[in-house]
């Protein structure tokens, strides 16, 4: 059974990853820094799977703490999920995000290297794109990146093409791009303590009760009902695409960098989205239309040709199914 450490597990992408790669016949080891959510998401996942997954108290932080973990596994490949992801945090904090985000990935790289382990799948998003034309392909210009959050992650994934050129790392890069959903148990989903910046977990607010109204930010885009449109990507396909990832890096044989989309190649507004979850409901989703928010762009939407071709990945779950296992998720938490 391979070994596969995953970093920043816990969260929403990596925790339903995590139960993927059990899935997929994976042996996940993952760091537990005994705070309350990873000790509850570790249980939650270990229901869901039935399988108990080893952990060890580490701190990626902590060169020390990565010694040990890299001298006690052998690590097959790292799946780097770990990393500071607030965009308004990073605008007042952006030297936090500096040292964190690349600091973090330059001791995990450099003990990948002390330890022979040449394969790592790197976490991104397409905020690389910024306001870039949609459907928008691998190729599209990738440093129009409007804030320090993206530009810590674009400066890693620079970092691993780089690294690639001069030594024996295989690297892939994986750029998200609107993950909405839930484990269809019901049992782990986008758990978001204050007022979520995302729309979805925020319509999931309102449907709870949490919130009163959704802010719509904007109704005067080009777009077909004025609202602003995203790709949303189910997070079971986006963990499922990871596992088509780590299925093709693991039989690369020399050094090199990708980087690949993971997206449905179709749009929604915000608009129907709140309608979706009305109709679902079988409840009025009150919201209000508001002023646009900085840096919106109107459309974003991916080229999916690549990861189909390459890794015969396509997204499978509906606008529909999303907000189905969501809701299940709202009502057991
Ligand atoms: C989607 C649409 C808003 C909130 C973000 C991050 C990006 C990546 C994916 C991490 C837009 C509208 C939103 C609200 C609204 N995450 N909206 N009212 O901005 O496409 O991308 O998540 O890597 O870094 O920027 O997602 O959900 O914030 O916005 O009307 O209260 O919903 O205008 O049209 P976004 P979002």
């Amino acid at each position: 059974m391979q070994n596969i450490l995953v970093t920043g597990w816990m969260w929403f992408i990596g925790s339903h990853t995590v139960i993927a790669l059990i899935e997929a016949g994976y042996q996940p080891i993952v760091f537990d820094n005994l705070s309350n959510s990873s000790a509850d998401v570790l249980d939650t996942i270990q229901k869901i799977t039935g399988k108990n997954i080893p952990f060890i108290q580490w701190d990626i932080r902590n060169k020390e703490d990565l010694q040990q973990v890299f001298s006690q596994y052998t690590i097959d490949a790292v799946m780097h999920f770990a990393a500071l992801k607030s965009v308004g945090e990073s605008c007042s904090k952006p030297g936090l995000y500096y040292e964190n985000n690349i600091g973090w990935t330059i001791n995990l790289l450099n003990i990948m290297e002390e330890y022979n382990v040449t394969k790592i799948i790197f976490s991104w998003s397409a905020t690389v794109y910024g306001d870039a034309q949609s459907p928008i392909g691998e190729s599209s210009p990738t440093w129009n990146v409007t804030n320090p959050y993206g530009m810590t992650k674009r400066l890693c994934e620079k970092l691993l093409e780089e690294k690639s050129r001069f030594s024996r790392l295989q690297a892939i890069s994986l750029r998200y791009f609107n993950p909405i959903g839930a484990h269809p148990s019901g049992l782990l989903g986008e758990q978001v303590v204050w007022i979520p910046n995302n729309i979805f977990p925020y319509i999931m607010k309102v449907v709870s009760g949490e919130l009163n109204s959704i802010n719509v930010f904007g109704n005067d885009y080009p777009t077909i009902d004025g609202t602003g449109v995203r790709d949303y990507i189910d997070i079971m396909d986006l963990a499922n695409g990871h596992i088509a990832s780590l299925t093709h890096l693991l039989a690369w044989s020399d050094p090199g960098f990708d980087a690949i989309n993971l997206g449905t190649g179709k749009w929604t507004s915000v608009l129907e989205l709140i309608a979706t979850t009305a109709r679902l409901t079988n409840k009025d989703v009150p919201y209000i239309i508001a002023p646009r928010r900085p840096g919106d762009v109107s459309a974003v939407y991916a080229g999916v040709e690549k990861a189909e071709k390459i890794l015969w990945w396509k997204a499978k779950y509906t606008i529909e199914d999303s907000v189905k296992n969501a809701l299940r998720f709202v009502r057991h938490i």
